[in-house]
């Protein structure tokens, strides 16, 4: 049986908005409210490069990922064609105007994936030695 968590009021998240879930272990959880009071709940991971969905702009049922702009689909995680991937999705209920996600998810789904950094390649973490001074 599905032991529920009290995120918050629906009321706190803007339309059009989200929220964003801390979590003990992985990603923040976003959680997403379109102008139809219709929420969603997705790790806040872009599928292309590990965008912040949760400061992206949602319409219909979907959000635009801040960093490129690639659609991605609120109910099941997945980016519109062309592009291709997902990220991947909680289960939320709404109940009497209070918005609870599934306690187990929050605790262990998704918690393996990291935000990629940006940025130039770190030399140490390449395993590339840096070109020494004064070459090339
Ligand atoms: S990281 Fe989201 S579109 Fe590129």
């Amino acid at each position: 049986m599905t032991e529920w968590k009290k995120i918050c009021l629906l009321t706190d998240i803007p339309v059009l908005g989200s929220r964003c879930v801390a979590r003990a272990q992985g990603l923040d959880v976003a959680v997403f409210r379109n102008d139809q009071d219709g929420v969603f709940a997705l790790l806040d991971r872009c599928p292309h490069k590990g965008g912040p969905l949760s400061q992206g702009m949602v319409f219909g049922t979907s959000v635009a990922c801040p960093l490129h702009n690639w659609t991605i689909d609120l109910a099941g995680g997945c980016a519109k064609a062309p592009d291709e991937g997902c990220t991947p999705r909680f289960a939320v209920k709404v109940q009497a105007g209070e918005v609870f996600l599934d306690a187990a998810e929050l605790a262990t789904h998704a918690t393996d994936l990291t935000r990629p950094a940006a940025g130039p390649r770190s030399p140490a973490l390449s395993g590339l030695s840096p070109a020494p001074l004064g070459e090339g």
